[in-house]
């Protein structure tokens, strides 16, 4: 291992990385180490662009804390995470959908019964969602754990602006799989970037935003756990989401009501919106 050059360099690291036990780590090594050097024979930068590259990963790596992490945004950013999501997610016909998990779900939130305002202190427009949770055979799932999760009215989730949980909780489908609570409409925002990945996205021209949605994330005994958003139509973003995550079967629209009775017969004093979708879960792999 000795005068290495441009034209030995490649295959002796690649031979050094493949020595472990781990066939995986094996696998996966090499490939780093193919597609690494790849890229560097494609561009190859000046010493000064590396240094750059090696400030940079620097930076996302030191932006990262307990309530930020700035790789994964780095990763939503350059299409991976959808990618993984794709490569993991390529589901029945039929099945519902995924998207990406973003960073703002938060563990500890509340669990709300059927019909609760999880959004009872916000000024935003009110919202009821509804919708059903159903197998691939079309069965309504009952006691579904359905996660809904989503920004205030000017673009900031909850975690972003305090310590307080709201526009989130947990529901259980009823036993007709249905799920049903009141929230404020939330709007597109712009994703964190005030650091290093948000310095990338101005330097590649791209705008911050992500396209107006509502997550879920919806679990049952026997099916996949499923991670999603609903978007909404005529969304100035839907055609550039900053992290790739819009699918046409996401996207859904409200409908538009004056004051007055609510879907679940209750009153409501200002105009309103109601939001519904039927989701159908992936049967769990044998
Ligand atoms: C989100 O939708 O919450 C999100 C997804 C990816 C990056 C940032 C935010
Ligand atoms: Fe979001």
């Amino acid at each position: 291992m000795r005068d290495l050059n441009e034209g030995t360099l490649t295959n002796e690291t690649i031979r050094a990385v493949t020595g472990g036990s781990d066939k995986r780590i094996s696998q996966v090594s090499e490939a780093l180490v193919r597609h690494l050097h790849a890229f560097i024979r494609e561009i190859e930068p000046s010493q000064a662009e590396w240094e750059y590259g090696i400030k940079f990963l620097t930076r996302v790596g030191k932006q990262c804390s307990d309530t930020r992490q700035e790789f994964i945004l780095l990763s939503d950013t350059l299409g991976v995470s959808m990618l993984v999501d794709a490569i993991n997610h390529r589901q029945s016909e039929g099945a519902t959908e995924t998207t990406v998990f973003g960073p703002f779900y938060v563990e500890n939130r509340p669990q709300l019964p059927l019909g609760a305002n999880m959004s009872p202190d916000e000024t935003g427009t009110p919202l009821f969602v509804s919708g059903t949770v159903r197998a691939l055979d079309g069965q309504p799932i009952a006691g579904a754990l359905v996660d809904a999760w989503h920004s205030d009215e000017v673009g900031h989730y909850d975690v972003q602006v305090g310590d307080d949980l709201r526009m989130r909780a947990l529901f259980r489908s009823d036993a007709e799989g249905r799920f049903w609570f009141w929230t404020v409409r939330p709007t597109f925002y712009p994703i964190p970037n005030d650091g290093p990945v948000g310095d990338m996205l101005a330097a590649q021209g791209r705008h911050p935003y992500r396209p107006e949605h509502v997550h879920f994330m919806i679990s049952a005994p026997g099916q996949q756990t499923l991670v999603t958003h609903l978007f909404i139509d005529n969304d100035p973003y839907l055609d550039s989401d900053v992290v790739f995550g819009v699918k046409n079967s996401l996207i859904t629209d409200y409908s538009r009501h004056d004051a007055g009775t609510a879907p679940d017969g209750s009153t409501c004093h200002r105009d309103f919106l109601t939001l519904n979708y039927d989701f159908v879960l992936n049967p769990e792999a044998e």
